[in-house]
C-alpha cells in the first residue's frame, strides 16, 4: 500500500495537480482503527449504492446519465476528503460497480489515490433459487470477486466483506477462499459486514489473516448500538436487535466500525417526515438548532454525533446528491460535548436514560 502512503504525504498543490479538483488544505488524515493496517483512510467513505440507475434488476443496463452521476457524485466526495468508496457486488445488480469501473477508466490515476472496498455474499434470484439467500461457498466467493474486479476495472481489490452472515458458512471454505484471493494478489484486506462479536470470533478462528472491518448499521435513528451499552439489566422489550459487545470486540481487535444508513436516508436533514412521529421532529429540530450554533449543516451534526464515539466510527454516506455530499464536508471538524452528544441520543430515543 505503499502508494497510498505516499498519498497521504502529498502536499496540497501536487495533489491539485495530479487530480485536477480541489481538495480542503488542511486535509489530514484522522487516526482510525484501519490506519493501524496498511491503508489510510479518510474517516468518511462514499457508499456506492445509489449508484447505477434506479432499476436493481439485472434486466437492463446502465446508461450514460447512471456514469454522468456517478463522476459528479465521486467528484464531491474527493472534494471534501473522501479517499475510501464502498461497493457490493449485488448494488443495482453490478451497475454501480460498473459505472464506476467508467469513472476509473476517464481518470487515470484515481485508481492508486483510493481505497476500494466492496463485499459479496448475498445472493439474489438466479437460475438456481427464484429467491434472495445468502452464500459463503468457496466457488460462490471467488466467482463474485472476479466479477467485482472486472466491472471495477481493477487487479486488486484492497478490502473484501462478506456482506450478511451466511447460516450455512463453513468457516474452512472461507479460509481457503481467502487464503486463495490473497496468494493471487485478488484481495489484499478482507472483513465482514452485519456481524456480532462471537460470529467474527468464531470465524476469525478459522483465518489466518485478521479481520479489519465491521460494517453496522448505526446512525441517530438507528442507535441501538448504543441503547445496547445502558440496557443492560432493564426491561428485556428494551432490547433491540444490535449484538452487545460487539462494539467493545471491535475496539479490543481494532476492527474498523463502519456504519451504513449514517445520514438516516434523510430523515433528520430535510426528508419530509410523518407528522406522527414526534421524536423524529423534535430530533430534527434540535439538530437544525445545533447546526446554526456551530455554524454549520444538519448533515455534520449528525455524523459529527456518530464520528464523537470513541470507537472512531466510518460513517459511509450514501447520497448522490452533490450538494448533500457537501453539506457533510464539516463532519470532521465539528466537536460535539458530552451533554450534546446524550442530548441529541436521548432525543432520537424519546426516552430518558436508565
Ligand atoms: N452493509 C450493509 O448491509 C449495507 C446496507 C445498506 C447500505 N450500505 C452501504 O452504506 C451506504 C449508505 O447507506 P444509505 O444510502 O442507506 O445511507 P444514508 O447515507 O443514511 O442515506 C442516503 C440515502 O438517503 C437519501 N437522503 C439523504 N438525505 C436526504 C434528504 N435531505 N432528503 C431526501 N433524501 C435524502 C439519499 O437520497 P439522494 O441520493 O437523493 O440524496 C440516499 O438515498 C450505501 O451506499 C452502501 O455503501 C451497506
Amino acid at each position: 500500500m505503499a502508494h497510498l502512503l505516499q498519498r497521504v504525504k502529498l502536499s496540497y498543490d501536487s495533489y491539485l495537480l495530479c487530480n485536477g479538483h480541489a481538495m480542503k488544505e488542511d486535509f489530514l488524515l484522522t487516526k482510525i482503527p484501519l490506519n493501524t493496517r496498511d491503508l489510510e483512510a479518510s474517516q468518511l467513505v462514499y457508499g456506492c449504492m445509489g449508484l447505477g440507475g434506479a432499476d436493481w434488476s439485472n434486466r437492463t443496463e446502465y446508461t450514460a446519465e447512471d456514469v454522468k452521476e456517478a463522476h459528479a457524485a465521486v467528484e464531491a466526495a474527493l472534494a471534501i476528503g473522501i479517499n475510501m468508496f464502498d461497493h457490493a457486488n449485488i448494488y443495482k445488480s453490478g451497475k454501480a460497480e460498473q459505472v464506476f469501473g467508467e469513472v476509473l477508466k476517464e481518470r487515470k490515476h484515481l485508481r492508486d489515490q483510493i481505497i476500494l472496498q466492496s463485499k459479496c455474499g448475498i445472493r439474489f434470484a438466479d437460475e438456481l433459487a427464484p429467491f434472495t439467500r445468502f452464500d459463503y461457498s468457496k466457488d460462490y466467493i471467488l466467482d463474485c470477486v472476479d466479477g467485482i474486479l472486472s466491472r471495477l476495472g481493477i487487479e486488486t481489490l484492497d478490502i473484501l466483506l462478506l456482506h450478511r452472515p451466511d447460516i450455512l458458512m463453513e468457516p474452512e471454505e472461507v479460509a481457503e477462499a481467502f487464503d486463495h484471493l490473497l496468494s493471487e494478489g485478488k484481495v489484499r484486506h478482507f472483513g465482514v459486514s452485519n456481524m456480532s462479536a462471537s460470529q467474527m470470533d468464531f470465524l476469525q478462528s478459522y483465518l489466518d489473516m485478521p479481520i479489519v472491518v465491521n460494517q453496522m448499521e448505526m446512525s441517530l435513528y438507528r442507535h441501538s448500538f448504543a441503547d445496547s451499552v445502558v440496557n443492560i439489566n432493564q426491561d428485556t422489550s428494551l432490547r433491540d436487535y444490535f449484538p452487545e459487545g460487539t462494539i467493545e470486540y471491535c475496539r479490543t481487535e481494532d476492527i474498523q466500525l463502519q456504519a451504513w444508513g449514517p445520514l438516516a436516508q434523510g430523515l433528520y436533514t430535510g426528508r419530509p417526515i410523518d407528522k406522527e412521529n414526534h421524536a423524529v421532529h423534535v430530533t430534527a429540530a434540535k439538530i437544525a438548532d445545533y447546526a446554526e450554533q456551530k455554524n454549520t449543516t444538519p448533515e455534520a451534526i449528525l455524523l459529527a454525533w456518530l464520528m464523537r464515539h470513541p470507537a472512531h466510527i466510518q460513517p459511509v454516506i450514501g447520497t448522490r446528491n452533490p450538494a448533500r455530499i457537501e453539506a457533510c464536508r464539516d463532519a470532521e471538524k465539528v466537536s460535539l460535548t458530552r451533554e450534546e452528544w446524550y442530548d441529541l441520543l436521548i432525543s432520537a430515543r424519546g426516552n430518558a436514560m436508565p
